[in-house]
């Protein structure tokens, strides 16, 4: 029996969000006319909010430890109010984010295999999204006097946002291939495990109870990438298929710094703790969030050496695997630079610490420097960065609105960078 009770939100909500369905996400027949074929008895996809048990009825962090949780927004004061509708804001965001970005690769998928787990995992971000919807839909309570209807204006902003408008950059940015969404699902679907499992303690309890089932869908997302991605380099190990090693690393170039600042300032945090809507400050997460991306590269790389020397029983690729990235020397005719690597935290980084944010890092870690010994001028730097990113990443607008912000910084400040 599952751990939650399933519940609907009020029809006129219902119908805008199915109307979003239909214009965005029409595959969706399609996923369900074949679900039993790719996922058997598994409980099909069905439109409804999760509503799960809470952990503790209690605040558990910061400075209402102790009290009651906070069941109606309206009982949440000033500050705290609107930042916990700007979380459940950019929390929906991303869920109707992602959706417009697989849907444009999708056709490219490498086996009907991933074609159906991409097609779940955008139905299970729809119902998420939907999940956001009941938090604001069913709380009468977010209509507060003098402060107007947020709920309705919050959903009404959310169903206008296109690949380009959403709330955080990771989102706003378009897909070029199926590298895309299988390095997405593995390294930008994480970050949203860690603001879930971080937001289990929420203090308004609405938004809590939402927590745990939809972790338990985000599993199958991070799953379903890894997967695509090692059948990718095995493939690469077998000199199969149209995508490379290369394609992995430079997909990760583009995803991984994204992920990064979608934890917010690696020195802050503190004021959603204090509000009890999260139990780790930024960059307590990030930190382990960057650990457990080095394992997922690492199985990869794994992938391919095993798939390049099938005699290699797993332990034995292991420690060629090691061997290669400690000694940066070659093994088994498989070349260091053969393999992907993570790439410095604080490589093409644009929001966050001034030490790091548009600065000149390169995929090391290293600041590259000109002939003169000061940091490299930005015209240099994008020639860098056209060196390590996807080709196709370079002609979106995402890299347009960066390449303006390295440029207007550059120009901003006199004593340069
Ligand atoms: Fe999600
Ligand atoms: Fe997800």
């Amino acid at each position: 029996m599952p751990n939650y009770e399933t519940t609907t939100i009020s029809p006129r909500h219902h119908e805008a969000i199915s109307d979003w369905q239909r214009r965005n996400f029409p595959e969706l027949d399609l996923l369900q006319r074949n679900w039993t074929k790719h996922f058997g008895a598994q409980t099909p996809f069905a439109l409804v909010a999760k509503v799960g048990p809470l952990r503790s009825g209690e605040v558990e962090v910061g400075r209402f430890r102790g009290a009651a949780k906070f069941e109606r927004a309206g009982d949440m004061q000033g500050n705290m109010f609107y930042s916990a509708r700007d979380i459940v804001r950019a929390q929906c965001s991303t869920e109707l984010g992602s959706i417009q970005q697989h849907r444009e690769t999708l056709e490219q998928a490498i086996s009907d295999e991933s074609k159906y787990a991409v097609l779940r995992i955008m139905a299970e971000e729809l119902r998420h999204a939907y999940q956001m919807f009941w938090v604001l839909d069913h709380d009468p309570t977010w209509k507060k006097v003098g402060m107007g209807d947020v709920a309705e204006e919050t959903m009404e902003e959310l169903l206008a946002m296109t690949t380009g408008t959403h709330v955080l950059d990771a989102f706003n940015i378009r897909f070029g291939n199926f590298l895309d969404n299988a390095v997405y699902a593995s390294v930008i679907d994480l970050v949203g495990k860690y603001q879930l499992q971080m937001q289990q303690v929420f203090a308004y309890a609405p938004m809590a109870r939402s927590m745990g089932p939809m972790l338990s869908e985000e599993g199958f997302h991070m799953g379903s990438g890894r997967r695509i991605v090692a059948e990718v380099c095995a493939r690469a190990g077998r000199g199969e298929g149209d995508l490379s090693m290369e394609d992995v690393q430079r997909a990760l170039h583009c995803w991984f710094p994204r992920g990064l600042e979608m934890f917010g300032r690696e020195d802050s945090g503190a004021t959603n703790v204090a509000f009890g809507f999260k139990d780790k400050v930024n960059g307590e997460a990030q930190a382990e969030y960057v650990g457990e991306v080095r394992g997922i590269v690492r199985a990869w790389n794994l992938s391919f050496v095993q798939s390049r020397v099938p005699r290699l029983e797993r332990g034995a690729a292991e420690t060629v695997v090691s061997e290669i990235e400690a000694t940066g020397d070659a093994k088994e005719g498989i070349r260091p630079e053969e393999l992907v690597r993570l790439p410095d935290p604080r490589f093409f980084r644009r929001r966050g610490l001034m030490e790091t944010a548009l600065q000149p890092y390169d995929v090391a870690g290293s600041l590259l420097k000109d002939a003169s010994g000061s940091p490299l001028q930005p015209e240099a730097y994008l020639r860098y960065l056209a060196g390590v990113l996807p080709e196709h990443y370079l002609r979106t607008e995402d890299f347009g609105r960066y390449r303006e912000a390295l440029l207007a910084q550059a120009v901003g400040s006199p004593a340069g960078w």
